[in-house]
């Protein structure tokens, strides 16, 4: 039977280009997205996986300023750096491109008309926060203040980061300029507004209608439109962002907000017609997953809906998967107080695929938040992914390495435990798979886990060492279990699955095996395997140490 092959796009939340990328966005966004689409592709779907940089709106361009660059020369270097990040983790973007690209400010300004001519933008006259002492308009983070809502202080103007709210012009209590502290005056301006009200019923049938999209979150989502959603001022009077494209508009941009999301499109756009398909074609095929963070629940829930539903040409996603946020030993991520874990410094310590490893180990498919301690990483490490995983592949390897010379035994007749054990291989890709199917990545990897325990449990019980007629099956069944497990921990682990591929004397390479080859017992006797090494070094103490040594002196 030949099962048609899925489109699928998938997202990951773009990353603002200044320098803030951290193991939280990692955790809740590019690991779980890389993992998605790595198993996707093994399935054999044509998944493509879209980021891009984030590169309009305040903080970018007051960092900018500080920094005495054009905000186009300093987002340029964090898309180089971001890249480079984002390549050593194994991260595998089909396209990562930018929201400042030529593709997306026109896709942006044609979405603005398309609105406009929908009656969807309205103009308003607006009073602004503008800061005498540094002869600005004050938008969005150039303002900080205390929260409305929840007290918080020293929140930017368009949302706290504490109750997670976003904020509307002119609703920060307390305000002052972020730039020198100035309490600001107001300044007249024309604005365009978004009718996000007008959306509202069509936003909480689509919301109840979708099953797909988690419960907890859409239920937070349904009580926001039912307590009153508000048109959204989409106007910027800032030098950097999309121009508005309206002659009356000439100085004034859209908000990032505006085009950030639509760079999902220009994106996928932009790499279908490299392929020379049609783009606009393939995005309303695909199945759409947008990978987020919780922090981001309103605009993606909401505006980017909205926004699509009055344009009418692209379809919405039907997965806007939403993960929490990371602590770093039960507290907030700090980069002012050095509570903080870069991707650069955890690998300066460790591999990659221990990050990934870790991470995907204790992410769960939903918004409560995950913690990251230096001892569970070390404990997940060596008494999990080394004592199961790595000790199964190294005993089997070396087995047939010392004792057959590298030569793979044919096998005779199974008994009882070789049959059991052979259709566990048979079945496992199939139940690993129904995990990641549902975005349950943690839960498909606990089964390999699992899967791995049993292997040793078989292979302990064989006693090949002493019973050299029981060892041939055994090995033969315990090396194809190993080839399995590099195709199912593939989406997990690609570094090392690939060096393990190599080891295993495979043809290709294992981002091109197939997922449900994974049941297969396709090494046959006779096959050659290579000299193995260590795939999987132990986390001593002392690096665990100094990390915690480096957490307690910024408590005292
Ligand atoms: O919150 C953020 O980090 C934003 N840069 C995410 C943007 S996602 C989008 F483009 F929709
Ligand atoms: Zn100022």
């Amino acid at each position: 039977m030949v099962v048609k092959l899925a489109d699928i796009v998938i997202t990951a939340a773009l990353p603002y280009a200044n320098g803030k990328i951290h193991l939280g966005h990692i955790t809740s966004t590019y690991l779980p997205a890389d993992i998605q689409a790595r198993y996707f592709r093994l399935r054999g779907d044509d998944a493509i996986y879209v980021c891009a940089t984030d590169d309009f709106g305040t903080p970018i361009l007051i960092e900018a300023e500080k920094e005495g660059k054009t905000p186009e020369e300093f987002v340029a270097y964090w898309h180089k750096a971001y890249s480079q990040d984002f390549k050593d983790l194994g991260i595998s973007f089909d396209i990562f491109h930018k929201t400042s690209s030529g593709e997306n400010k026109k896709l942006t300004q044609y979405f603005f008309k398309k609105l406009q001519e929908g009656g969807f933008i309205f103009k308003k006259r607006v009073s602004q926060p503008y800061c005498r002492n540094c002869e600005k308009t004050l938008p969005d983070r150039y303002v900080v203040g205390t929260c409305p809502h929840c007290n918080a202080e020293e929140q930017y103007s368009d949302g706290c980061e504490k109750c997670g709210r976003t904020l509307a012009q002119g609703e920060i209590k307390d305000p002052h300029c972020a730039i020198c502290g100035t309490k600001p005056t107001t300044k007249e301006s024309d604005h365009y507004f978004f009718k996000l009200s007008e959306f509202s019923s069509e936003l909480e049938k689509w919301l109840v209608e979708n099953e797909k999209l988690q419960p907890e979150v859409k239920n937070y989502v349904l009580s926001w439109i039912r307590e009153g959603l508000r048109d959204w001022d989409v106007t910027r009077d800032i030098p950097w962002g999309v121009p508005i494209p309206l002659k009356e508009a000439e100085g004034k941009v859209l908000y990032n907000w505006f085009d950030n999301h639509l760079c999902y499109i220009s994106t996928t756009l932009k790499y279908y017609s490299e392929k020379k398909a049609d783009g606009r074609e393939r995005w309303n095929a695909s199945k759409i997953y947008h990978f987020i963070g919780k922090d981001i629940v309103y605009h993606h829930f909401l505006f980017l809906p909205a926004m699509r539903l009055g344009a009418k040409e692209f379809k919405l996603p039907e997965y806007i998967p939403t993960r929490g946020h990371l602590l770093l030993h039960g507290e907030k991520f700090s980069k002012s107080r050095g509570w903080y874990v870069s991707v650069r410094d955890f690998l300066n310590l460790f591999p990659a695929d221990y990050l990934r490893y870790y991470l995907a180990s204790i992410t769960p498919h939903s918004p409560s938040d995950i913690n990251f301690d230096w001892e569970d990483f070390q404990a997940k490490i060596n008494n999990e992914l080394i004592a199961n995983i790595g000790n199964f592949i190294h005993r089997t390897l070396t087995f047939i390495w010392r004792n057959y010379g590298g030569e793979v035994p044919h096998p005779g007749k199974y008994d009882a435990s070789d049959v059991k054990f052979k259709d566990e291989i048979a079945n496992v890709a199939g139940n690993v798979g129904e995990e990641l199917k549902k975005i349950e990545l943690n839960r498909g990897l606990r089964k390999i886990v699992e899967f791995s325990k049993s292997c040793n449990q078989y292979f302990q019980g064989k006693e090949p060492w002493s019973n050299k007629t029981q060892a041939k099956n055994c090995l033969y069944l315990c090396i194809n279990a190993v080839r399995s497990l590099a195709i199912m921990l593939e989406p997990y682990l690609p570094f090392s699955t690939e060096i393990l591929w190599k080891q295993l004397n495979l043809q290709d390479s294992v981002h091109k095996q197939r997922w449900n080859w994974a049941s297969k017992l396709a090494i046959e006797g006779g096959h050659k395997i290579i000299k193995p090494t260590i795939l999987f070094e132990k986390v001593e103490n002392e690096k665990i140490e100094e990390e915690r040594e480096r957490l307690r002196r910024l408590t005292n």
